[in-house]
């Protein structure tokens, strides 16, 4: 058996093996955001297939207009905190860890359960079309430009939710700062325009993600992991590159490290993929450079190469999504010797719901 299978330590945590459950959107919450008991099968699953740490979806963070799609679960009340409570009890249960993704879909905005009117740090809609697998939308709403007072909402937001996470027995945070959701879309000079001291320089444009993790931290304290996902990338924008390169991202790392980040879970289409204006670094290679900062690694890791990357980031989580769709019990499988299931996108059609794609396990049976 490889490194890849053994105990582990990340943050605080100590962990079954390396994999990891990366964060996917299953859209299948009850219309008000409570968790159900289908989420509670669907997150078992993949703890008893397995997988050492699981992220959890996208979770919204307030009750204006953190929501993006139909179905996408909250944690902002009592309700929501019960639901996820016994979601987190059956990972516990199955020998897996758990942490919830806090997000707030800024800009990406396509159905909200409080608010029709999206809100961003700039009236700049998204790239392209809405993301037909979360909803029927056919446009992309223009955004109202967020006030000093709302973005310190929506941190405050961030900071309950992070604190009702702890309440139900997570054991960390993990804060969207990728694929283009609010607080990527302030790094990103796309979505970002702002002319005041959250706009322009990447030290302004850095500065509600700062403000955001040193509150969480504060309010969480310090034996509780908080950590944040990064892209350049959004899912409405597959091609943007930060301006200020490999540096500029040196520069968010250690930033985020300063705020009181364990952890910086990078994604990209593939872990070893260039991403930046100049030079030969993947987003893992940079934050694998910075001392005193944890590193979760996402993009394309499969049966065939996932030792090459646990063996390129010694110590790293290695986070699975298609094929752990495909394979709930991905990690035993490996263990088994037994084959993997390349993922069938017809699985998450028409929308990416649990109830669909448990209707596709029905049929492909049959
Ligand atoms: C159906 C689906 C839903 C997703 N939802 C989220 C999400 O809620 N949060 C997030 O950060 N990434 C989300 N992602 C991206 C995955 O976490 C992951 O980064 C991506 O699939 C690439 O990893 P992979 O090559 O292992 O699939 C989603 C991906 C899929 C396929």
């Amino acid at each position: 058996m490889t490194d890849v299978m053994q105990n582990t330590r990340f943050t605080n945590l100590s962990m079954a093996n390396r994999f990891a459950l990366a964060p996917m959107t299953r859209t299948s919450a009850e219309a008000d955001g409570t968790p159900n008991e289908l989420m509670a099968d669907h997150y078992e699953a993949y703890a008893k297939g397995g997988f050492g740490l699981l992220i959890t979806e996208g979770t919204y963070t307030d009750d204006r207009a953190s929501q993006g799609y139909a179905n996408q679960p909250g944690l902002i009340n009592d309700a929501h905190i019960e639901g996820w409570k016994t979601i987190v009890d059956r990972i516990h249960a199955a020998g897996s860890k758990a942490i919830a993704q806090l997000m707030h879909a800024g800009a990406q905005f396509q159905a909200n359960h409080y608010t029709d009117q999206p809100l961003a740090p700039s009236a700049v809609q998204p790239k392209g079309a809405p993301l037909g697998f979360y909803g029927d939308q056919s446009e992309w709403q223009t955004p109202q430009v967020m006030t000093e007072a709302d973005i310190k909402f929506a941190i405050e937001g961030f900071v309950k939710t992070a604190v009702n996470a702890k309440t139900a027995g997570f054991d960390g945070v993990e804060l969207h700062g990728a694929n283009g959701y609010l607080l990527n879309q302030f790094l990103s000079t796309h979505f970002n325009r702002r002319e005041d001291s959250y706009g322009g320089s990447l030290e302004n444009r850095l500065r509600v993600v700062v403000e955001t993790i040193k509150a969480v931290r504060a309010a969480v304290g310090d034996d509780f992991a908080v950590g944040i996902r990064l892209s350049q990338v959004a899912v409405t924008d597959p091609d943007y590159q930060l301006p200020e390169g490999e540096a500029g991202f040196r520069q968010i790392t250690e930033a985020v490290r300063d705020a009181g980040a364990d952890f910086i879970h990078t994604t990209d289409g593939d872990v070893h993929r260039a991403p930046f204006v100049e030079g030969d670094k993947s987003l893992a290679d940079v934050v694998a450079d910075v001392d005193g900062i944890e590193l979760i690694i996402n993009g394309g890791i499969d049966e065939t190469n996932h030792q090459d990357r646990a063996a390129a980031y010694p110590g790293s989580l290695l986070a699975v999504g298609k094929k752990a769709l495909a394979n709930p019990d991905f990690v035993q499988r490996l263990k088994d010797g037994k084959e993997i299931e390349d993922i069938d996108f017809a699985m998450l059609q028409p929308k990416a719901t649990i109830e669909n794609e448990l209707a596709w396990r029905r049929k492909q049976a049959a």
